[in-house]
């Protein structure tokens, strides 16, 4: 395409904040420290995580710059920023979760395959767009489809970008059309970011947000969109980001018998703390966040001083005064929860957080019974060890 570049070296990436925790550098993965996390219900696009599988593209022609549509719809169609523009706008307050994020943690009980993360794979943001149910009218699909009159049941969206899992090839994934279709799911392509225009390392100009599912399949910097039968054939799609039991390992893994990872499960984690803190004795505040996938709200937050014996439940709040979810106040159901409990501390001991949401789902104690080969979807009981010192610290 003219005036889109995606660089095949490192040498033309964006500023980024050195508060950022690298976790990679080339592609470059890095996360916020913990703090950064509870410090605005919003998070800034600055300390928002970021996870890249090759270099940053480039598009330095904007009026030249179009998505195309096709594959198995009536009118194929190439749109510029400006058709997208023309659509309505809708602000939706939705997080995104890497389904990395923990992964360091599951690493720990035993070695598992990818780039590590701590619990800062998340973030929360407004994302302003046109619905992609809206898009897909303008090639003649009407909304809540689910097969298009010539077999099309999918769609995929396909980048700019190259990585080396694909050989070369450019980043992409597919949602099922009854999702894309419909617009109570608030799939967006996005180009504004917190009331900003989208930044590079976040998909300028283009990217997909798919709220309430893993981060992979919201794919940054958006090339064409394509109606097809089959779900994606990608890589990330076919041959990661499946979650797969304990008892497989590399020799004995069959990617064919594990569905692609949709919707993430109950999250939680607590921010406030280290994995292990030194502080006084007395008074201390735990918190941190809770998210749940597929529009689950969180029901509650529920934080243990001894260990996970007994709970107390955490003060939770929401939206304070942003634009919310396609402009209904009431719906809280793709973006997080932030929690709060203050607690007297006077000996050591581990501070445990757990989140269950609306449909009764709550995170599961131990990370082995979850334990998976390519560490995805930690989603066990967050522990935090404090020792409390009784001399000056
Ligand atoms: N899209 C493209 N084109 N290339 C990528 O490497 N990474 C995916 C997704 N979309 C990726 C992509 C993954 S795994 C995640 S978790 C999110 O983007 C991260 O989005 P962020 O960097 O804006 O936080």
């Amino acid at each position: 395409m003219p005036g889109v570049r995606g660089p095949s070296d490192y040498s033309q990436e964006p500023p980024r904040h050195p508060c950022l925790k690298i976790n990679s550098k080339d592609p470059f993965n890095a996360e916020p420290p913990r703090s950064a996390l509870i410090s605005s219900y919003v998070t800034p696009v600055d300390f928002f995580y970021k996870r890249n599988h090759g270099p940053i593209p480039i598009v330095d022609d904007i009026e030249r710059y179009c998505v195309s549509i096709s594959g198995l719809v009536e009118n194929p169609k190439e749109l510029f920023m400006k058709d997208i523009r023309m659509l309505p706008k809708y602000d939706v307050a939705a997080t995104l979760q890497c389904a990395g994020n923990r992964r360091t943690a599951m690493s720990e009980t035993r070695k598992v395959k990818g780039v590590g993360w701590d619990v800062s794979a998340i973030g929360n943001a407004v994302w302003g767009g046109a619905k992609l149910a809206d898009v897909l009218e303008l090639v003649g699909i009407s909304k809540l489809t689910s097969t298009t009159q010539s077999g099309g049941k999918h769609v995929e969206f396909v980048s700019i970008d190259k990585c080396k899992e694909e050989n070369g090839g450019p980043y992409k994934a597919s949602i099922p059309l009854s999702q894309a279709t419909n617009p109570e799911a608030d799939v967006l392509l996005a180009y504004e970011m917190n009331g900003e225009t989208l930044n590079r390392d976040h998909g300028y100009p283009l990217r997909v947000i798919v709220p309430g599912v893993i981060g992979a399949r919201s794919v940054k910097w958006l090339d064409s969109i394509s109606v097809v039968t089959e779900e994606c054939q990608g890589f990330f799609m076919q041959k990661d980001y499946k979650m797969f039991p304990p008892s497989v390992d590399w020799d004995n893994i069959n990617w064919s018998t594990r569905r692609a990872q949709m919707d993430f499960p109950v999250q939680s984690a607590i921010c406030s703390l280290e994995d292990v803190s030194a502080i006084k004795p007395g008074k201390i505040k735990v918190s941190g966040y809770a998210a749940s996938g597929g529009g689950r709200g969180i029901e509650r937050v529920d934080v243990s001083v001894d260990g996970g014996q007994t709970w107390m439940e955490a003060s939770r709040y929401q939206r304070t005064g942003i634009p919310y979810i396609a402009g209904d106040i009431s719906s809280d159901k793709w973006a997080w929860v932030l929690f709060e409990f203050t607690v007297d501390v006077m000996h050591n001991t581990e501070i445990v957080a757990k989140a269950v949401d609306i449909a009764a789902n709550v995170q599961p104690e131990k990370v082995q019974d979850i334990w998976n080969l390519r560490g995805i979807l930690n989603t066990s009981w967050h522990r935090v060890q404090v020792r409390v010192g009784h001399s000056n610290l």
